[in-house]
């Protein structure tokens, strides 16, 4: 059975689909770093998979990068397969279901930006490396655990609560995998910054990823939020620092 919680992950991102490719800049960018380290690698023949593709900023790098390929995407948000071009194999799938089961094992399974919305990541990773083929190749992006530590210190000196989504760390995304397997594994740093955090924070909201199982902020938590975060009183420019990571194994 779906959980509230779940359906306001999907209705958010339901939401952000119109605008979506305008505002996800960071997704582009890591979209297209993983699509590169996956080009490095070699894939055997078969079907290439994006799941949670959103848009198909991952599926379209990958394509671009390999152009006798194309990308079937999956994702659990009708509005956001309805941004894809007609021509593009999609399927409405709620990945907290398992994989749906295709007529051949896929030889690349590629997420970005969505494993840390779904139920248990670390048996997520187990399930979607062992639907591969043999050879095939599993490439992974998601923001994990010690990212938004500026956000994180804010709230503990201001006692406001930290209303981020809980990510996994990278250690239990490891857990599901076997250290022979694992081609690629590494954590990027990548820090935003803007005039203040409402525009900071703002980017999130737009993307549709602002779903928290935190309660929310009343007025005074914001304010008290913003004159507690690192360096705002300087010159008032604020930094959100994500960690990423980028994790590719082989079957
Ligand atoms: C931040 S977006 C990332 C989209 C894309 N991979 C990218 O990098 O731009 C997360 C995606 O995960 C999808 N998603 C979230 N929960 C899901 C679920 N339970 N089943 C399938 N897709 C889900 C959302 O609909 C959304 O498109």
């Amino acid at each position: 059975m779906i959980s509230n919680w779940q359906r306001l992950i999907l209705k958010n991102f339901g939401k952000a689909a119109p605008n979506y490719n305008k505002e996800a800049q960071l997704q582009r960018a890591f979209a297209w770093r993983l699509a590169k380290i996956c080009s490095k690698e070699s894939i055997p023949e078969g079907v290439w998979i994006d799941l949670g593709s959103g848009t198909g900023l991952l599926a379209e790098a990958l394509e671009t990068l390999h152009p006798n390929k194309s990308v079937f995407r999956v994702d659990g948000s009708k509005e956001m397969l309805a941004q894809h071009p007609v021509e593009k194999q999609t399927q409405l799938w709620d990945l907290n279901c398992g994989l749906p089961s295709w007529p051949k094992q896929p030889s690349l399974i590629a997420s970005s930006f969505t494993l840390h919305w779904l139920n248990d990541p670390t048996n997520r990773i187990e399930e979607w490396f062992s639907a591969l083929s043999p050879g095939g190749l599993l490439a992974i992006a998601l923001p994990v655990q010690g990212s938004f530590q500026e956000w994180r210190l804010a709230a503990q000196s201001s006692h406001v609560p930290f209303s981020a989504i809980p990510l996994p760390s990278q250690e239990s995304l490891l857990k599901g995998l076997n250290k022979k397997y694992i081609r690629y594994q590494k954590l990027h740093s990548f820090t935003q910054e803007a005039s203040g955090i409402n525009s900071l924070l703002k980017p999130m909201v737009k993307v549709g990823a602002q779903a928290s199982p935190q309660v929310g902020m009343s007025v005074s938590d914001w304010r008290r939020l913003k004159q507690a975060w690192p360096d705002s009183i300087k010159d008032g420019t604020v930094k959100l620092t994500w960690l990423i990571q980028i994790l590719l194994a082989k079957r």
